[in-house]
């Protein structure tokens, strides 16, 4: 199985190497972990408060976000830590965030006008929104990594940009993405299977999750794992869920390696589902 990048690096041969195409915001563990705790407001809060005591190594960095294998207490943690509200894309953000919930008038106006205040606001909205519906789907027993903050909206808050999570893997590596995972046929029939079971399972939760692919799918131990979830929209909410449950059958039949399967049967299948146990 894959090493962590650079659990084996020290942390000086880390932060000489070069990176060319290092997205803009990512730090090495390094930069972000000083002697006293962490060059983070966030990364800071969680240490303080006991729930994260070393950065050991970088899990994957995508364009908004840069995942760290970090230690907690209980042993190993995921640190999903989202890049200045600046950098990020907020991609097709408006398709989600239909919808949602947002008290005040001036905040919203600030959202909508994507204001340096209401970016910031929005981010922090985002993040929330990670934090509310891993806790939901974790307490309706759906696979996902169980978060480490929360669920008390307060210290949701107070983690900043950091979601703290548990880390699907071991001491030997990180759980594969089913996307990059080499599976037999068997085996993949039975991953597809488990994905579709849980496409089915979040729409009984009136849920529909928005970047549903084998890009978001653990596999480990034979069991898939539904992880980033920002993007999950509500089907009573949002007037864009059945559309994006649509994309979401598409994705995973395209994604999954070794599998063929008509998108209009497997959709046909998860609405079928998840009517008859409602
Ligand atoms: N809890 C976790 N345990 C192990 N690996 C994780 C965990 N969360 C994320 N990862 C790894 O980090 C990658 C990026 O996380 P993800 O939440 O998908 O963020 P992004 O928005 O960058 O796609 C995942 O593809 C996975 O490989
Ligand atoms: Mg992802």
């Amino acid at each position: 199985m894959k090493r962590y990048t650079d659990l084996s690096d020290t942390a000086e041969s880390f932060s000489k190497r070069k990176d060319r195409r290092k997205p803009k915001g990512r730090r090495s563990v390094n930069q972000l972990q000083t002697k006293d705790g962490f060059d983070d407001a966030g990364l800071q809060g969680l240490f303080e408060q006991g729930l994260v005591t070393e950065l050991l190594g970088e899990l994957k960095s995508g364009k908004e976000a840069t995942v760290y294998l970090a230690r907690g207490p209980r042993g190993l943690v995921a640190a999903k830590l989202y890049r200045d509200a600046a950098v990020r894309s907020f991609k097709n953000d408006h398709l989600y965030r239909d919808g949602r919930f947002i008290g005040d008038a001036r905040v919203k106006k600030a959202i909508d006008q994507r204001s340096k205040t209401g970016v910031s606001a929005q981010q922090a909205l985002w993040i929330m929104h990670e934090y509310g519906q891993l806790w939901a789907l974790y307490n309706a027993g759906v696979p996902v990594p169980k978060p480490l903050v929360g669920p008390g909206a307060d210290d949701c808050a107070k983690a900043g940009r950091v979601v703290l999570m548990d880390f699907i893997g071991d001491d030997e590596g990180a759980a594969p993405r089913l996307a990059d995972v080499r599976l037999s046929p068997a085996e993949a029939e039975d991953a597809f299977n488990q994905s579709v079971a849980l496409l089915t399972q979040l729409l009984k939760l009136g849920k529909v999750h928005g970047d549903f692919s084998a890009y978001n799918l653990l596999w480990w131990h034979g069991e898939v794992i539904i992880i980033d979830v920002p993007q999950m929209v509500e089907v009573e909410e949002n007037r864009s869920a059945g559309e994006l449950l649509e994309r979401d059958v598409v994705s995973l039949c395209r994604s999954v390696k070794g599998i063929r399967a008509d998108p209009r049967e497997v959709l046909e299948r998860v609405l079928r589902d998840a009517r008859r146990s409602l």
